[in-house]
C-alpha cells in the first residue's frame, strides 16, 4: 500500500498537517486535496486541538503546486471540478475555528502558494520561493489564488507574480505582505513551533471570534464590519476567559483559558 499523502501528528494542543508527496516536491493531487480537506474536518471537530501548522514534507518544498501531471489529461469539465476542490480546501482551512500556520518549508508555488494563503499565518524559511508560475503552463491559478493574492499583496503585486510568473524570495515576499515573518531555514520548525504554542495557550473563543471578524470584514463594508465585530465582542463576555483572562491580569497571575 502507498504511503498517506497526508500525515498527522499532535505535539500538546498543537496538530501537524504534513503534504507527504515529498517525491514529486508534494504537489496536489485530487487525492491529497481530499486527504487535507479530511484532515483539517478532523482538526476543526477535536476540542484538543488549538492550533494547527501545515508543512510538506522533505527539505526542499512546503508544495510545488498542483499537480500538473494530472493537470495534463483533465477536460474542461475536470478541470473545472478539480479548481472547486481546491477552493473548497482553501476556504475551509481560511474558516476554521482555529489558528492555522504555513509553515513555508521551501518552494510554494501555484496551488502552493494558494494553500498558504489559505492558512491564517505565514512563517518561511528564508530559503522559501514563492509565485503563482501557472502562465507558464498556459494556466491561471485557480485554487483561489487571484483573489486571495489580491486581497493580501493588491493588485500590482497580484498582476505581477501572475502575468510575469517568476517566483520571489521570502524576504519580497514579506515585503509584499505575502508571508508574516522570515526566519532562518534551521529555525523554521522551532520558531513555528513556538508561535503554535503560543496560541495554543491563548483562548480559543477569543481566537475564534478574531478569525471570524476578519472572515466576515474582508467581504463586506465597513459599517456591517464593526457591527459584526460589535457583536462578537458582547459575546465574549459571556465567556469563563474573558472572566479569567481580566482576573488574571487584576491579580498579575497568569490566565489559565479553557475554551469555555
Ligand atoms: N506537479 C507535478 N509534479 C511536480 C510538480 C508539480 N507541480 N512540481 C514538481 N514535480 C515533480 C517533478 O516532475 C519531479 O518528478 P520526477 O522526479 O518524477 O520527474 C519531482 O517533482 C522533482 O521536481 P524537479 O522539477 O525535478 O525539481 P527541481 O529542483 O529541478 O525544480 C521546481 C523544482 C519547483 C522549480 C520545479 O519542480 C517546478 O517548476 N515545478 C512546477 C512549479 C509550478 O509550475 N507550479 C504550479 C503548478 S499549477
Amino acid at each position: 500500500m502507498s504511503e498517506s499523502p497526508v500525515l498527522t501528528t499532535d505535539h500538546g494542543a498543537v496538530r501537524r498537517i504534513t503534504v507527504n508527496r515529498p517525491d514529486k516536491l508534494n504537489a496536489l493531487n485530487a487525492a491529497t486535496l481530499d486527504a487535507l480537506r479530511a484532515a483539517f474536518e478532523a482538526a476543526a471537530a477535536e476540542p484538543a486541538v488549538r492550533c494547527v501548522v501545515l508543512t510538506g514534507a522533505g527539505a526542499k518544498a512546503f508544495v510545488a503546486g498542483a499537480d500538473i501531471a494530472e493537470m495534463n489529461t483533465l477536460t474542461p469539465v475536470q478541470g473545472r471540478d478539480f479548481s472547486l476542490r481546491g477552493q473548497k480546501l482553501m476556504r475551509r482551512i481560511e474558516k476554521m475555528p482555529k489558528p492555522v500556520i504555513a509553515m513555508v518549508n521551501g518552494f510554494a508555488l501555484g496551488g502552493g502558494l494558494e494553500l498558504a494563503m489559505g492558512c491564517h499565518l505565514r512563517i518561511a524559511a528564508d530559503t522559501a520561493k514563492v509565485g503563482q508560475p501557472e502562465i507558464n503552463l498556459g494556466l491561471i491559478p485557480g485554487f483561489g489564488g487571484t483573489q486571495r493574492l489580491l486581497r493580501l499583496a493588491g493588485r500590482a503585486a497580484t498582476l505581477e507574480l501572475c502575468l510575469v510568473g517568476t517566483p520571489v524570495d521570502a524576504v519580497r515576499a514579506r515585503e509584499l505582505g505575502i508571508v508574516n515573518r522570515v526566519v532562518a531555514a534551521a529555525e523554521l520548525e522551532a520558531e513555528t513551533m513556538k508561535l503554535a504554542d503560543q496560541l495554543a495557550n491563548s483562548a480559543p473563543l477569543a481566537l475564534r471570534g478574531v478569525l471570524d471578524c476578519v472572515n466576515v470584514g474582508g467581504e463586506c463594508g465597513i459599517e456591517e464590519g464593526l457591527e459584526y465585530e460589535t457583536a462578537q465582542f458582547g459575546l465574549m463576555f459571556s465567556t469563563q476567559d474573558m472572566r479569567e483572562g481580566t482576573a488574571a491580569f487584576l491579580e498579575r497571575r497568569k490566565p489559565a483559558f479553557s475554551g469555555q
